[in-house]
């Protein structure tokens, strides 16, 4: 059966030619997988400039929390840009303050916090370990193996999740020390708790080889996303906390993928209880504005002083507006939509996994899923992986990939169950034919 929304063979006429005159002038380093040029879109269907209907399951990287084209974040934002375009952090208004309101009534911290507004993920972790390093006097970060945090100099250092990312641009920033990831379906370790023998591994490096005294922040992910979307096992954020706790170590959570409701809850780590000392957030905060935050305590935060740290378009109020809308809709509807939504289509990933052996493994929360796929000896199977990003794209649905062969599935969180059936359809079609060989 072929998709009624894909009326020609892709990329069509105006998609080539568009692309045609962009690879002339745009940079090669986009990691681009597949010829799609959006004309418009609306909740979780995107359109291209030819006129054939796509299944959006990638979200412009997980950034349209809302969908496409959320009738109330345009309104907001229409509205806001009809007042003023930019004013600068070194101003005050009303939409900056309500913003770092909300922030601080959702915020998981558990005692009052104070946020840094900028515009994008990577930005909020140079916040993040520059707040981290100034007030703890400290130089040295741990991050983790398969870690994405961006990449600027800073949380480029921290990035690990593929090597391609850091080749060429030695030195970043000194002082990071990786440790692995749990991972439970590949584990390092020795032994069933993968996330015992990872906090074991940081207590040995303490003794050992790194000075715990010297440690700022642990910074990672409470669900690890370029990675493979790896959920880490219970209680590791929880050993996490008692080790910061232990040695004066700031937690900080990036939440830029898994947070503002992508996991079913409002942030992920609301699902281990744990409470960061940090976050940062981006990515969805915004609906595809622009914008991310340094969430941190007050007691925190507050040690920041005057020009400490500053931006030009930090709380930029087209920005404000986008993520002061979106946030209450996720909270009010969409984080929910997510958990319930997710749900559905976990179990209807895990009946996909019975159906072919090369779904090694199904995992992730709420609308953060993945499928990592596998050769028949177990080990992954990254071209199969990069056959399904062309056939699902052939096919009539956008996705992404993760890790080394995982195949991720990150929809606005405002997807229909109706929608994730008709995506399962178009991913069985387009396994079919990918294990079926080149076409
Ligand atoms: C967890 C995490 N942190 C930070 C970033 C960097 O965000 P940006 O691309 O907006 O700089 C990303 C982007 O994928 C991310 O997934």
């Amino acid at each position: 059966m072929s998709n009624p929304h894909i009326r020609m063979e892709l990329p069509g006429p105006k998609a080539r030619a568009m692309i045609a005159r962009d690879t002339l002038v745009a940079s090669p380093s986009y990691p681009r997988d597949y010829p799609f040029v959006i004309s418009h879109g609306r909740g979780t269907e995107a359109w291209d400039v030819d006129g054939n209907r796509f299944l959006d399951f990638a979200a412009g990287i997980a950034v349209c929390a809302t969908g496409h084209a959320h009738p109330a974040v345009v309104a907001a934002v229409r509205e806001a840009a009809g007042k003023f375009l930019h004013i600068s952090s070194d101003y005050w208004h009303e939409g900056m303050t309500a913003l770092a309101e909300r922030l601080a009534a959702l915020a998981p911290m558990g005692e009052p916090v104070m946020s840094f507004l900028c515009q994008s993920g990577t930005e909020s972790v140079e916040g993040a370990l520059k707040l981290a390093r100034y007030v703890t006097g400290r130089q040295r970060i741990i991050a983790f193996l398969g870690g994405f945090h961006g990449r600027t100099m800073g949380s480029l250092a921290l990035t690990s999740s593929k090597y391609t990312q850091q080749a060429g641009f030695s030195p970043v920033m000194p002082g990071v020390t990786h440790v692995p990831y749990p991972n439970i379906y590949r584990p390092l370790f020795a032994g069933s708790d993968q996330g015992k023998a990872v906090l074991d591994y940081i207590r040995m490096l303490f003794e050992r080889n790194l000075p715990a005294t010297e440690v700022a922040a642990i910074v990672v992910e409470p669900i690890q996303g370029e990675g493979g979307y790896l959920v880490p096992p219970d209680g590791f954020l929880a050993g996490l906390r008692d080790i910061c706790d232990e040695y004066g170590i700031f937690l900080v959570f990036d939440e830029v993928q898994s947070g503002v409701g992508r996991s079913g809850r409002m942030f992920a780590c609301e699902h281990s209880g744990v409470r960061p000392d940090i976050m940062t957030l981006a990515k969805g905060l915004g609906s595809g504005l622009p914008i991310g935050a340094v969430v941190a305590k007050r007691r925190i935060m507050q040690q920041w002083k005057r020009g400490a740290h500053g931006n030009t378009f930090g709380g930029n109020p087209l920005c404000c507006a986008a993520a002061n809308t979106t946030l209450d809709l996720v909270r009010d509807q969409y984080a929910a939509n997510a958990a319930k939504v997710g749900a559905h289509f976990m179990a209807r990933l895990k009946e996909l996994a019975k159906s072919y052996s090369c779904i090694g493994d199904v995992r992730g929360r709420g609308l953060m899923l993945g499928i990592e796929l596998i050769k028949p000896d177990g080990g992954p199977d990254r071209p199969l992986v990069e056959s399904m990003l062309h056939r699902g794209y052939h096919n009539g649905v956008l996705l992404l990939s993760c890790g080394v062969s995982t195949l991720r599935f990150m929809p606005p969180l405002c997807v229909t169950e109706a929608e994730v059936d008709e995506a399962v359809v178009l991913l069985r079609k387009s396994l079919d034919e990918a294990l079926a060989g080149p076409a």
